[in-house]
């Protein structure tokens, strides 16, 4: 398996934080240690402040996006939004089955399903989230538990499908605990989710896609976890509203 072959991703998932002109402010702060970083700088922002954001990172390498989506093109279903309305914002990336989406809001494989097939189909990079509880990982599941997800989540689809999309490790223990897995832990889960997509997309297809580690990254301990050689980046959540947390995790990515 060959990382050359492969986009590091560094994403920073904002959750429901900052006002508008809070997320200027930040962008300001984080668009140096973003120019000539040597990989993909991602900022995931609440949707009023994509436009924003968007308007804020003009002229730079980063990229935007939001924090979920809608399957349906259009309809009654009142207080979502669909991927061709995100794509008219300017967003290019969303993140889609985040542990806190399939914990306080009763997201399922299924949908997660859905939801990445319509955005890939209007042209945004899905960020997939995938990751055992604290009980399943205790009880020793935690290979099954992520090779269900991975099934599911892609389920139908097409090896070029899978390419397309980041997948984001999350062990749900590590997320706003300030526990984060081991290196060995992460680089282990990423290296199985990606075996898991070699034997039922192809070998292509998971040398290719990129599969970040996500819970907890920080300034101090990104560079151990983004040199194993299964991870591709990360997905932070606290670290990525610290434009200096977040700089020192780009510069370990672009090493
Ligand atoms: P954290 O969040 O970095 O604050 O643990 C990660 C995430 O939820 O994506």
């Amino acid at each position: 398996m060959n990382k050359d072959l492969r986009k590091t991703v560094i994403a920073g998932n904002w959750k429901m934080n900052k006002t508008r002109p809070e997320a200027k402010a930040l962008i300001d702060e984080i668009k140096p240690f973003a120019a000539g970083s040597g990989c993909e700088v991602a900022v995931c922002v609440p949707f009023t402040n994509i436009e924003t954001v968007v308007e804020a990172v003009k002229g730079t390498d980063i990229k935007v996006g939001a924090q979920n989506v809608h399957f349906e093109k259009s309809g009654a279903f009142t207080g979502e939004i669909s991927a061709d309305m995100l794509v008219e914002t300017g967003a290019e990336y969303v993140i889609i089955g985040h542990s806190e989406r399939r914990q306080y809001f009763g997201e399922t494989d299924e949908t997660v399903n859905k939801r990445v097939k319509a955005a890939l189909a209007a042209g945004l990079v899905p960020i997939m989230c995938v990751g055992e509880l604290l009980w399943e990982r205790e009880a020793g599941i935690t290979e099954e538990v992520l090779a269900r997800q991975i099934k599911l989540d892609f389920a139908g689809f097409a090896a070029g499908e899978v390419k397309r999309t980041v997948i984001a490790y999350e062990p749900v223990w590590a997320i706003g605990t300030g526990k984060t897995a081991t290196s060995e832990q992460a680089g282990e889960a990423c290296g199985l989710i990606r075996s898991v997509i070699a034997k039922l997309h192809g070998k292509a297809a998971a040398d290719a896609v990129t599969v970040q580690y996500g819970g907890s990254m920080n300034a101090k301990n990104a560079a151990e976890l983004l040199a194993q050689p299964d991870v591709d980046g990360g997905l932070i959540g606290g670290a990525s509203l610290k434009a200096a947390d977040f700089g020192e995790i780009i510069k370990a990515a672009g090493k």
